[in-house]
């Protein structure tokens, strides 16, 4: 099937496949949109089952990051890049330093980061051979506790629009995956208050919780049944979907997954079960917006009083999607192709 076709191929400026005999690379890049800017978007290492499993994730991925950096006010773009391969067995400094001049022969339209299956150390290598490398651990870092933070202020947008309760003080929040980002998304919210879930795979995370913070814990099955104000889901995509959703007993979904709705309809489904669901791509953008601000040199306080506006954006979203009896995510996306928009009409008139 040709690229053009394909059905997550939607207007992308580019897709460069990467091939490299000597140390076996096989990647894609996909660059979706520069309008607003170079192309961010992190490094995943994955072993799809096919090519064309890799490209669909690379396709849909780097969209995603298009709208995310266009509604978190950035002047960037959205991009995204796989290798295919097991990140257990198949890395090499050279695969990575060979991924690395790939990305230099952009000359700055794509910007690389860690995302899953790649280290901070893995980008290090890549940073040897091109300055288009993002959240080195000499920059900004692990983007994690950023992305809490605009998380957890994201949360408290969405009680204060939904619950009109102005703060998290005995807010319930069942929180699915304490890893990166949900162990520093339960500090935040315990601080603030509020009565915390957990739940994990990985049983001593969830165990830490509980002693840290005095979190309830349950088993990952039973999470969504949690009676609970705020369902915040922190480990994979696709957790809302037609098995979960007449389990869910929460009256907020706002967490970092990305792609949480396992389709665009079960969008519609949380509206309609009088869920207010705070878009994955706009809650979640503190990592990214954390990043804006490592150079010339890093400033971390700018940075999290910026990622901390994720809570005036999602009102102004909440408020225009109920003026216009939409669902939120529905409002999200027109927002930012409006931005989008118009930064390509200013830059016409300007050519012209
Ligand atoms: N790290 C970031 O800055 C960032 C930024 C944007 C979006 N995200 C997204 O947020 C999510 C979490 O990211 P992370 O960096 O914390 O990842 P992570 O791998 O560090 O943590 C995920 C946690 O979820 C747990 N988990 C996996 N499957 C589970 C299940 N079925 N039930 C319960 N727990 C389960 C894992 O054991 C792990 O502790 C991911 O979807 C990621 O794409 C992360």
């Amino acid at each position: 099937m040709s690229v053009f076709d394909h059905g997550e191929f939607s207007e992308h400026e580019d897709v460069i496949y990467c091939h490299d005999r000597a140390t076996g690379l096989r990647a894609i890049i996909a660059i979706h949109d520069t309008t607003l800017g170079p192309a961010l978007g992190g490094l995943r290492m994955w072993p799809y089952a096919s090519d064309d499993e890799a490209l669909t994730d690379v396709l849909r991925l780097s969209r995603g990051m298009t709208y995310k950096a266009a509604m978190a006010g950035l002047n960037q773009g959205g991009g995204k890049a796989v290798i295919i391969g097991d990140p257990r067995s198949d890395k090499s400094p050279e695969l990575f330093q060979s991924f690395g001049r790939f990305v230099e022969q952009l000359g700055g339209r794509y910007i690389t980061a860690e995302d899953v299956g790649t280290s901070v150390a893995d980008l290090g290598l890549v940073a040897g051979v091109t300055d288009h490398v993002a959240g080195l651990a000499a920059l900004s870092g692990d983007p994690s506790p950023a992305t809490a933070w605009g998380v957890y202020h994201g949360i408290r947008a969405a009680v204060a629009h939904r619950l009109q309760r102005p703060t998290l003080e005995g807010v319930k929040v069942a929180v699915q995956g304490v890893g990166h980002v949900g162990y520093y998304l339960c500090q935040y919210l315990a601080e603030a208050g509020a009565q915390l879930t957990v739940t994990d795979i990985d049983a001593k995370a969830m165990e830490q919780m509980a002693d840290k913070w005095g979190a309830n814990t349950v088993h990952p099955d039973s999470i969504y049944e949690a009676k609970v104000d705020v369902f915040a889901p922190c480990a994979m995509g696709a957790v809302i979907n037609d098995e979960t959703l007449p389990r869910l007993q929460a009256n907020i979904v706002a967490g970092s997954a990305n792609n949480q709705l396992s389709q665009a309809h079960h969008g519609e489904s949380l509206a309609a079960q009088k869920i207010l669901y705070a878009p994955d791509y706009v809650i979640n953008a503190g990592g990214i917006i954390n990043i804006s601000h490592e150079r010339p040199v890093y400033d971390e306080v700018k940075a999290y009083a910026h990622t901390a506006q994720i809570h005036d954006t999602l009102i102004d979203l909440f408020r225009k999607a109920n003026a216009a009896q939409m669902a939120p995510e529905k409002m999200a996306d027109k927002m930012a192709e409006a931005r989008i928009f118009n930064a390509r009409q200013q830059q016409n008139s300007v050519a012209a």
